[in-house]
């Protein structure tokens, strides 16, 4: 008997492709598009997102600057560090990159950055643009999944989104963007009663709450769709330490098409952000 396995939905030819078509609109701008990362401390993970990113950036045609401060920095330089890139002329995106340690309160700093430099889409007025319907700059890995989708030409108009995770980075953000493309869209967490029942109606299952294999076959509509934001470090039976998802490998025996991890929207991320810096500036120059 075989075994019907997944279309793999790799993000690196996605990712490629969004850059290119970014780098495309970077020609026409009388000047190369500025990003700068902020990065407080040394969490390990931050590190290397924030290594990446301006790798990325640079290979790319961008010009990316990274400020690295102390786990100490006071809150208040922070905010006038953030202060002096809104007011400079020669920076279009500006990303702080989260977390944050703990004396620093997140909101206000993301609440301080210019909303036509927030690369990321977190400040108030982006979030409030896009649950209007009219997404601006969005989160980079929400904005990622809908080009990955629209990319292997899966239609989201009127199917049925399931996403497991409301977090401020993905979950609710995705949530908008589902919306304002005229999916219907339900969003799960952890106090959701029989989540299986749920996440069995979706066309599209998305899952993003950062626990690994939390999404097992019978969780999953034959036929569906399924994307997998979970970036979760397990040690497997030899001793050695890996990346894996929040959807179980044997999922792909059921859904029609699924997200590798690593090499899904992780890629995605990070083109989307160089993407939102081509459009910032635009957006300043126009
Ligand atoms: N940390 C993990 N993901 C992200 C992101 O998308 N943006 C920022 N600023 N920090 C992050």
């Amino acid at each position: 008997m075989t075994v019907d396995t997944a279309t793999v939905l790799a993000g690196p030819p996605a990712a490629a492709a969004l850059i290119a078509s970014a780098a495309g609109q970077a020609a026409h701008l009388p000047v190369v598009p500025h990003l700068v990362i902020v990065r407080v401390g040394e969490d390990p993970a931050s590190v290397s997102y924030v290594r990446g990113k301006a790798k990325k950036a640079g290979d790319s045609g961008l010009r990316s600057t990274v400020h690295a401060l102390s786990e100490t920095t006071p809150q208040s330089d922070l905010l006038s560090l953030v202060a002096s890139l809104n007011s400079d002329p020669d920076v279009h995106g500006i990303l702080v990159q989260l977390p944050l340690p703990g004396h620093i309160a997140e909101a206000a700093v993301l609440a301080a950055i210019d909303p036509d430099k927030d690369v990321d889409g977190l400040h108030p007025m982006n979030i409030g643009q896009l649950w209007s319907g009219r997404p601006t700059l969005a989160p980079c890995t929400p904005a990622g999944v809908m080009a990955l989708l629209a990319h292997y030409g899966i239609p989201v108009a009127g199917r049925r989104v399931v996403i497991v995770g409301r977090s401020q980075l993905v979950g609710r953000p995705l949530a908008g963007l589902f919306l304002a493309a005229d999916a219907t869209v339900t969003v799960t967490h952890s106090r959701t009663r029989d989540l299986g029942t749920v996440t069995r109606e979706a066309d599209i299952l998305v899952a993003a709450v950062g626990r690994a294999h939390l999404i097992t076959p019978d969780m999953v509509r034959p036929g569906a769709v399924v994307i997998d934001v979970g970036i979760n470090r397990v040690v497997g039976e030899d001793g050695k330490a890996r990346l894996t998802g929040d959807v179980h490998p044997d999922v792909a025996t059921v859904a029609s098409a699924l997200t590798p991890v690593p090499g899904g929207v992780g890629p995605m991320t990070v083109a989307q952000l160089l993407a939102n810096t081509v459009q910032a500036a635009r957006q300043q120059l126009s």
